[in-house]
């Protein structure tokens, strides 16, 4: 797939499936699953490497599991994460993302709005496709409380639609919502052509990603509420992912009880 098709989703009203992998063997099992997008997430920081946030995640880290992801797939789309700091001004923004869309990531995802625009503008004046990331952003948490649904309140919800505003009128090629109110995520959902991609934003985004080891059941300890666990109605690896593409193609992923 190419990043341009991701609209063509959108269009024709068919939901977009996405899962977060960092290793080979993953990726190319949800490839030949047919899931549409597959994320190396910079939540390799907490999942694989054992971290307490995503923040320690390097560029080079990067690039590695980026490398190992993109050999595996055939047709899904891959996206990398641009890590903390990683994107601070445009010019390291650029060298950093080429050396992701060098390691096979067709599109890269950084987290913000307005404050990123210059980045946003360069990345993609220089052909470079970008996913943005708003509402809860991950990068920004610097403690245990700060994982908290966002745009609660009417001047943060304003925030998040004009940066999503924005950012589609810069170029953007998506846009990840995490951890904000349905209601709010069907609006900016409404209000761009471009598909968002909802994570714990209710059912009306235009796609769902989860990270891949929380729907696979392998994550201990309280998850959050959007976490729905494939395993548990499924007897193999294989079938819980065929059954989340199926569940967030026929809409019943997320479910209320899942959504904020
Ligand atoms: O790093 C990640 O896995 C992400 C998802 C939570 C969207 O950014």
């Amino acid at each position: 797939m190419k990043p341009a098709d991701l609209k063509q989703f959108k269009q024709r009203g068919e939901k977009i499936t996405c899962l977060t992998a960092y290793d080979a063997s993953l990726a190319q099992l949800m490839d030949s699953c047919e899931i549409d997008l597959i994320l190396v997430g910079d939540s390799l920081g907490m999942v694989v490497q054992g971290e307490k946030s995503t923040r320690t995640v390097s560029v080079s880290e990067m690039v590695y599991h980026t490398k190992a992801v993109a050999k595996s797939c055939n047709q899904a789309l891959v996206i990398a994460d641009m890590p903390y700091q990683s994107y601070e001004e445009p010019s390291m923004a650029l060298e950093n993302a080429k050396l992701l869309i060098d390691a096979g990531a067709q599109m890269v995802k950084l987290e913000g709005g307005a404050e990123r625009q210059k980045v946003v503008e360069t990345l993609i004046e220089n052909c470079i496709p970008v996913c943005a990331h708003l509402g809860l952003q991950p990068q920004k948490v610097k403690k245990a409380s700060d994982y908290k649904v966002q745009g609660k309140n009417l001047g943060s919800a304003k925030a998040i639609i004009e940066d999503a505003l924005l950012l589609e009128s810069l170029g953007v090629e998506a846009l990840v919502l995490e951890c904000i109110p349905s209601s709010l995520a069907k609006l900016v959902s409404e209000q761009l052509s471009i598909p968002t991609i909802g994570i714990g934003a209710g059912k009306d985004c235009d796609g769902q990603v989860l990270v891949c080891y929380d729907m696979l059941g392998i994550t201990q300890g309280k998850l959050p509420r959007f976490v729905r666990d494939f395993t548990a109605a499924n007897s193999s690896i294989p079938m819980a992912i065929k059954a989340f593409i199926q569940a967030v193609k026929n809409q019943s992923f997320p479910s209320e009880k899942e959504s904020y």
